[in-house]
């Protein structure tokens, strides 16, 4: 239909038809890379949740396959995670056949409707055939509901140190550690975060993992964890915490906590639409990169977003990094390398007059709705910058950089279709500075309905949706200050 081809996104993942929500078991196996994801495959809103499937060579382009995971008599599949059991320590292997085995949350319809409180628990279930086929575990569920609501998004990894899987789970507003030798017998081993990060909503979809600190030798843990609502600008999004685990607990690092007590919560992403993303596992050592996806959409008004067919996307696969500076901890995210392998017709200019710049992308015939576009803005004074995507019709989509109020912004209020949720844009969304920015790299990624903004490699993040009534197709950098410059732009059209 119409719709269809106006906001199907052209290099983001989507369903071909009906609702999906939160990233599941990602894994890599043999060069290919897995993504599950809740699923209801009989309609276009949130209903009883299925693991959808695909799969990709290149992190860009996704494959849809059969559905992994129906929902049982047990309960509905909620979010999990999935490992490649090298060593068989489940047993669920043959014949020198590694197991994958996903671990997952069944949510007990009845059980919720009778008002009670244990209808989440955790299961498991295993694959032979490198993820495309699934058996449930006979004996789940594994992990009993120990009295607590929401007790849920299990994510799995293998402790290497203590020979071990440890679960990060997402439990009411804290996150609960547990062990296994075999991932079927579980040891509950601590608890975490009462008192630290922002808890005005439920906490989900937990992630701990392990990274270097960029130029040092120093390893640190970082720990993802989505809550709902309360984001820095409103419904869904995802905090993190830097610190230290030991195989039993994770303790916050001592600088991060006094982070914790300047901002309350630090957040991967200060738009309003990167929810319950996890990282991959099963990255080889020699590829070593932090891989995640987030489900691009926000709770306000995931159901309500005007696309048929189908409903939600994904954000672009990115690469985390964990770096010190300024004494302070970052989580980093920028795009997947393995985007630069689609750009096609590139141009390169070295410093560009902003007056300059329409005809510039004119001139290249460039397709706004599958844009990569880098530049730096450089000897920025305390005034605004605004880099403004618009359409004759009056659409328009602002990333502002306000050196006065120091803060980054992104402004959908004007973006086209905005009145099918009335939390949709209530307000421009923004990220307050620690000081104002005199010379800065911007990278902006857009698709059909989508804006992905990386500032300076990835120490802030911005990722927003939007439906415009007809395509974005002019641009332009405006600013009060006629003295700031426009230098290393590249622009590339991404073609698949
Ligand atoms: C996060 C979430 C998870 C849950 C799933 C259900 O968006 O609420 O906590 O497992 O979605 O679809």
């Amino acid at each position: 239909s119409e719709d269809e081809l106006k906001y199907r996104p052209l290099f983001h993942f989507t369903p071909k038809n009906n609702w999906m929500n939160d990233p599941n078991g990602m894994f890599y196996l043999n060069g290919k890379y897995h993504l599950y994801f809740q699923h209801y495959p009989d309609d276009n809103v949130w209903g009883p949740m299925h693991w959808g499937h695909a799969v990709s060579e290149d992190l860009i382009n996704f494959e849809e396959q059969p559905i992994a995971l129906y929902p049982d008599e047990i309960g509905l599949i909620f979010s999990g995670s999935a490992v490649v059991d090298y060593n068989n320590t489940s047993g669920f292997g043959t014949e020198g056949k590694a197991p994958v085995v996903a671990i997952y949350t069944y949510h007990n319809m009845e059980g919720e409707k009778r008002g009670d409180i244990d209808f989440q628990t955790q299961g498991i279930a295993y694959s032979l055939d490198e993820g495309m086929t699934w058996t449930k575990y006979s004996e789940n569920p594994v992990i009993k509901n120990p009295g607590i609501k929401d007790f849920r998004d299990p994510k799995v990894f293998w402790d290497n140190e203590n020979s071990k899987w440890i679960m990060s789970l997402a439990a009411g507003n804290k996150i609960m550690f547990y062990s296994s030798v075999n991932l079927k017998e579980w040891k509950f081993e601590s608890e975490f975060g009462e008192e630290k990060g922002e808890h005005g909503g439920v906490w989900e979809c937990p992630d701990l993992f392990p990274l270097k600190v960029k130029d040092s030798e120093e390893y640190k843990w970082a720990l993802l964890v989505s809550i709902n609502p309360s984001g820095p600008n409103g419904g869904s999004a995802t905090q993190y915490f830097i610190g230290d685990f030991d195989g039993h607990e994770f303790t916050i690092d001592d600088k991060f906590s006094e982070q914790l007590d300047e901002n309350k919560a630090v957040w991967l992403d200060y738009g309003r639409d990167n929810y319950a993303g996890v990282t991959w596992s099963n990255i080889p050592d020699t590829d070593g990169r932090k891989l995640f996806i987030g489900w691009m959409s926000n709770w306000d008004y995931a159901r309500d977003v005007p696309t048929y067919k189908w409903r939600s996307t994904m954000t672009v696969p990115r690469e985390l990094n964990l770096v010190k500076k300024n004494n302070q901890y970052l989580l980093k995210s920028i795009p997947v390398k393995e985007l630069n392998d689609f750009k096609s017709k590139t141009i390169e200019k070295d410093s560009i007059e902003p007056g300059e710049l329409s005809n510039f992308f004119e001139t290249a015939e460039i397709d706004f709705n599958r844009l990569n576009l880098e530049f730096n803005l450089k000897h920025l004074k305390e005034n605004e910058y605004q880099i403004i995507f618009n359409n004759r019709n009056g659409d328009s989509l602002i990333i502002g950089l306000n050196n006065n109020s120091k803060t980054i912004y992104l402004d959908r209020t004007k973006s086209g279709k905005v009145d099918f949720s009335e939390k949709f844009a209530p307000n421009i969304s923004r990220v307050k500075l620690s000081d104002m920015i005199n010379d800065a790299k911007f990278q902006i990624l857009l698709d059909k309905t989508s804006v992905e903004l990386f500032v300076n490699d990835g120490e802030i993040v911005m990722t927003e949706l939007f439906f415009p009534n007809n395509p974005l197709d002019q641009i332009s950098i405006i600013s009060d200050d006629s003295d700031f410059i426009i230098k290393n732009l590249v622009i590339s059209e991404l073609n698949f």
